[in-house]
C-alpha cells in the first residue's frame, strides 16, 4: 500500500502545515486550513516533460512560427493577442453565471471547425450541453462532448483521440484519484492543472481552463494556477447588464489588460464592435455629476460615463460608495480634492458609478473622477462634447499619461470637440492631431477650467 502523509493547507494561500491551525498565518484566513492525505510521489512531478537537454545558445534553437488559432470573433481573439497561442494554456475565469461556458463554447465551435477540439464538462450533461449548442447554433462534428469528472479518464481519452484542443468546464470540478482530497480544494485544482499540462505539452495540444472565481473575487486556487498558465483571463460584468468584458489579466503572447467587449444575448454573447458607442447612448446631457472619460484598457480606447452623487450625509461617518472605480482610490482623491482646492466632503456622502457596468482600472481615470465630483459637488454640468483624463498625483498635480493619440481619435470620432488633458500630452497632440486641447498642471487649473472661466 502507498504511504500517505497527513498535511493541512490553507484553501486561500496554499500554506501547508504538518499540524491544523485555527488561522493560516500566511494569509491570516480563520478555519481555511483542511486536513490532505496523499499518496507519497503523487504530486510533485514537473508540469513540463522530464526530456533529457543541455543548455544551448539562442540562435541554435529553432524558431517554430506555427500560426495562431483564429476563431472569427474578434473580440476574442483579440483579447488573446491575435488568437489562442498553440501548444499554450489559458485560463478563462468568471463569477457563475456570468457566461464562461456560453463563451467556451461559442469560440470552440469556431475553432472546431478546421482541428479536433475535446471539450470536457465535469458540471453539465451532454443533454444540457447539447441544449446549449442549439440555444448558440453550434453545429460541429469535430467538437466532441465529454461528460466526466476523473482526471484519470479525461487524460486517457486525450491520449487516444490526441485533440488539438482540449477545454475543461471547470477545472474545480475535476479530481485526481491519486489525492485524498475533495474536488476543488487548492491541491486538487493544483494538481490537475499540472497533469494536465504535462500531457498537454507532451502531445502539443492547447487547453482552455474555465475556473471559479471565489467570493473575495480571486480565482479558486488563486495564485498556484494563475502562475502555472500562460494566459489568464476574466471574464466580469454586472449580471443586471448584458455587457460582458473579456480581460487578459496575464499574457505571456500578447498585451495585458487586453478587452474584448460582448452583449449577452438569447442567441449567447455577440461582440460589439464599438462599445464606445453603446455605452454612451443613454448618458444623460447637462446633468451635474457626469462625466465621459477615455479610459485605455489593454491596447483600446473606451469611452464611458463616469458617474458620481455628492450629497449631504446622515451618517456620522460619511459614506464613499463605488461601482466600477477603486473605492480606495476615491477616498484617496477626495481627500486631494479637500486639502488642495478647498471643498469639504467631511459632511458629504460620495457614491460613483461607471455606468454600463464597467470597471475602470487605470489611473487615467483620475482626473474624470475629480471632475465629475466637483460638478456635483457644485451642481453644475461640464460641456455635453467634454472628454476627459490624466492621473492626479496627491500633490494635486495632474500628470501626463500614456496612449493620448488613440484617446483623442476614439473621443473625435464620436463628436467630442473639448478635452481636457494633463498639460505634459498637450504638445503631442497639437502636433500629430492639430486638436485643440486645454492643458491643465494642477486640481485648481481644473476647477478654474471647468467651472470658473468666464468663456463657459
Ligand atoms: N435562454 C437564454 N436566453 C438568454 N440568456 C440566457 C439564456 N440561457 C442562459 N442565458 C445567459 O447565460 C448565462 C449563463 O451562462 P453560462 O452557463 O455560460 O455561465 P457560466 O459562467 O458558465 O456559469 P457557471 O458558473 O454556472 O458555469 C445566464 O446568466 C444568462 O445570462
Ligand atoms: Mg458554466
Amino acid at each position: 500500500m502507498a504511504e500517505k502523509r497527513i498535511v493541512y493547507r490553507c484553501q486561500q494561500c496554499g500554506y501547508l502545515s504538518p499540524k491544523w491551525l485555527g488561522r493560516c498565518p500566511e494569509c491570516q484566513t480563520w478555519d481555511g486550513m483542511v486536513e490532505e492525505r496523499s499518496a507519497k510521489g503523487s504530486s510533485r512531478a514537473p508540469a513540463t516533460p522530464s526530456v533529457k537537454s543541455r543548455p544551448v545558445p539562442f540562435h541554435e534553437i529553432s524558431s517554430q512560427d506555427r500560426a495562431r488559432i483564429v476563431t472569427g470573433i474578434h473580440e476574442w481573439d483579440r483579447t488573446l493577442g491575435s488568437g489562442l497561442m498553440p501548444d499554450s494554456m489559458v485560463l478563462l475565469a468568471g463569477d457563475p453565471g456570468i457566461g464562461k461556458s456560453t463563451l467556451l463554447l461559442q469560440a470552440l465551435a469556431r475553432m472546431a471547425r478546421d482541428r479536433q477540439v475535446l471539450y470536457v464538462s465535469g458540471e453539465e450533461s451532454p443533454h444540457q450541453l447539447k441544449n446549449r449548442a442549439e440555444r448558440l447554433g453550434v453545429r460541429s462534428e469535430r467538437l466532441l462532448a465529454y461528460s466526466e469528472c476523473s482526471l484519470e479518464s479525461v487524460i486517457e481519452v486525450i491520449e487516444t483521440l490526441a485533440p488539438e484542443i482540449l477545454a475543461v468546464d471547470s477545472i474545480q470540478t475535476l479530481y485526481s484519484e491519486a489525492l485524498d482530497v475533495a474536488p476543488g480544494s487548492i491541491s486538487q485544482v493544483r494538481e490537475c492543472a499540472v497533469r494536465l499540462m504535462r500531457v498537454a505539452k507532451e502531445k502539443g495540444i492547447s487547453v482552455i481552463l474555465v475556473g471559479h472565481v471565489t467570493k473575495e473575487g480571486a480565482i479558486a486556487g488563486p495564485k498556484a494556477l494563475e502562475h502555472l498558465v500562460d494566459t489568464v483571463l476574466y471574464l466580469e460584468g454586472d449580471r443586471t447588464h448584458a455587457f460582458r468584458l473579456l480581460r487578459s489579466v496575464k499574457n505571456r503572447y500578447g498585451s495585458t489588460n487586453e478587452i474584448g467587449v460582448f452583449e449577452m444575448k438569447e442567441e449567447g454573447l455577440e461582440e460589439v464592435p464599438n462599445p464606445s458607442r453603446l455605452l454612451l447612448a443613454e448618458r444623460p446631457v447637462g446633468v451635474s455629476g457626469s462625466v465621459v472619460v477615455c479610459s485605455v484598457e489593454g491596447t483600446r480606447p473606451l469611452l464611458v460615463e463616469l458617474q458620481a452623487l455628492v450629497s449631504a450625509t446622515g451618517w456620522v461617518q460619511p459614506r464613499r460608495t463605488t461601482m466600477g472605480v477603486d473605492v480606495n482610490r476615491l477616498s484617496l482623491l477626495v481627500a486631494v480634492l479637500e486639502k488642495k482646492v478647498g471643498l469639504s466632503f467631511a459632511q458629504q456622502d460620495v457614491f460613483m458609478n461607471v455606468a454600463g457596468g464597467i470597471r475602470i482600472i487605470e489611473p487615467a481615470a483620475d482626473l474624470a473622477v475629480v471632475s465629475a465630483l466637483i460638478s456635483s459637488y457644485l451642481d453644475r454640468p461640464v460641456p455635453p462634447d467634454l472628454v476627459v483624463w490624466g492621473e492626479v498625483g496627491l500633490a494635486g498635480e495632474v500628470r501626463g499619461v500614456g496612449h493620448s493619440v488613440p484617446r483623442l481619435a476614439e473621443a473625435h470620432a464620436l463628436g467630442f470637440r473639448k478635452h481636457l488633458v494633463p498639460a505634459g500630452n498637450v504638445e503631442r497632440l497639437s502636433r500629430e492631431l492639430g486638436a485643440n486641447c486645454l492643458g491643465v498642471r494642477s486640481l485648481q487649473e481644473v476647477m478654474d477650467a471647468l467651472f470658473n472661466s468666464p468663456g463657459r
